[in-house]
């Protein structure tokens, strides 16, 4: 008899009640009983309870199989209430495809081991619904970009010169010439402009972060957007837009994950526009008024940033900033050139999720800034050619994926929004 293949969610759903299905899985929990052996098998959508009696031909593989072990199982749904999520699969036959060894995950285990074993920790609901949220989100942030006419572009992932400062430059060898991997794509996504106007890319960042903190990955994803004729106010919209329709847009159609999750889904419902704007100068009055000893001139750091997003609890900016504690590339402030048009999202606990803002459009600028930062003229050559033909005001931002879900999802640690995280310590598995 032909049986399709289905889906838990199915069965779950009550769509598949009296039918006889084929489910295939592996096995997440084992119980056995005199006369019933019960295996939960879990496929991508969920956990269904699958009984084996003592007289069905099934028995003889259902005793031997072992947690983890890949599956394909053939029964009857039925309706039973004891059965978590209300059905279950009576069992007719019952195939292991790969057997499992003794799985070394169980149930009270630190943190650490499970990052040790992060190749099977995947397989846990907890990183499951993580990583679909993850992926709705990132499908979310190409949605809000295609619909506003921004255009997809590669960034280069080998560089020769930095965009964020030497000291989290990853050095390599590249054939016999030392280059870098790439800390932001911005640089490359300011030539794009002049062609494409709006461009925006979602790739991978590497940062030789020595500090070891709860938001600090070296290797993590970048959503960075740049466009031509625009300045730091518009960008702001522009990020703000950006996170708002993210957290709507899983708000609606995570709510599932969410719930499992025990994450409130209003925190991200409940986000709007305009978010509430404080420039630099107002952020040290406030910190200074929380008794942080902090002085005009220097930057803010995780504790500072904690507090402020604590006071607002929710989004917010922090823009306008000393030209000091800022790249190179920011355009100075008009009326104040102490100044630059640079601008900061915060949310609560993690702090900083993006930085963006105006750039130095004019060449002679650029190249002041380049000398006060101490850069070689030579290496941004073709960087500083771009204000030699057409030059155009323009801006752009950069937002961290992994910051974001850790927001998003309440996560304690940022290395739980990624599934392999890279630090300075872990790079396995
Ligand atoms: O603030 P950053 O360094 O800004 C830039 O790279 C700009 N060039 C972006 C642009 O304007 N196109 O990095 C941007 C964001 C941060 O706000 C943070 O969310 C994330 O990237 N980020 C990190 N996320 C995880 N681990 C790290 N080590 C990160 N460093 C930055
Ligand atoms: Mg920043």
């Amino acid at each position: 008899m032909f049986m399709s293949v289905i889906r838990v969610q199915q069965i779950l759903e009550g769509r598949c009640e009296g039918k006889k299905v084929q489910v295939r899985g592996w096995i997440y929990r084992k119980r056995e009983s005199k006369k019933t052996i019960f295996l939960v098998v879990r496929d991508p959508t969920g956990v269904v309870q699958c009984t084996v009696k003592r007289d069905s031909p099934a028995w003889k593989t259902a005793e031997e199989a072992t947690i983890e072990s890949s599956v394909v199982v053939s029964g009857t749904v039925k309706r039973d209430e004891r059965a978590p999520g209300g059905f279950e699969i009576a069992v007719e036959n019952l195939k292991v495809v790969g057997l499992a060894e003794t799985f070394p995950i169980t149930e009270y285990q630190s943190e650490e081991f499970l990052r040790d074993v992060r190749h099977l920790w995947l397989r846990s609901r907890r990183m499951t619904l993580i990583m679909r949220v993850r992926s709705e989100l990132l499908w979310y942030i190409h949605e809000f970009f295609r619909k506003r006419e921004f255009v997809e572009v590669s960034p280069p992932m080998f560089i020769s010169s930095a965009c964020e400062g030497g000291a989290t430059l990853f050095g390599l060898k590249y054939f016999d010439k030392d280059l870098y991997l790439t800390q932001s794509a911005q640089l490359y996504l300011e030539a794009l402009i002049y062609s494409l106007e709006k461009v925006y890319c979602v790739a991978p960042s590497f940062r030789a972060e020595k500090s070891r903190t709860v938001r600090h990955l070296t290797e993590y994803w970048h959503v960075e957007a740049e466009q031509a004729f625009v300045g730091m106010e518009e960008m702001m919209k522009l990020e703000e837009n950006l996170v708002t329709y993210v957290c709507h847009k899983v708000g609606e159609n995570c709510r599932k994950e969410l719930d499992a999750l025990n994450v409130d889904v209003n925190k991200l419902l409940e986000v709007k526009t305009p978010f509430p704007r404080i420039t630099y100068s107002e952020a040290i009055e406030r910190l200074k008024e929380k008794g942080f000893k902090i002085e005009w001139g220097e930057d803010l750091g995780y504790d500072e940033e904690k507090a402020l997003a604590a006071e607002f609890g929710k989004p917010f900016f922090i823009h306008t900033y000393p030209r000091q504690i800022k790249a190179f590339y920011c355009k100075l402030h008009p009326e104040n050139p102490e100044l630059v048009l640079s601008a900061d999202l915060l949310v609560p606990r993690v702090g900083e999720i993006t930085t963006g803002g105006a750039r130095e459009d004019d060449k002679d600028k650029l190249v002041e800034r380049l000398e006060e930062f101490g850069l070689r003229k030579e290496d941004y050559q073709w960087y500083i050619d771009l204000r030699r033909y057409g030059t155009v005001p323009h801006a752009g931002f950069g937002l961290g994926v992994e910051r974001l879900l850790m927001w998003m999802l309440d996560l304690e640690n940022v290395m739980e929004a990624i599934p392999f995280p890279r630090t300075i310590r872990r790079f396995y598995p």
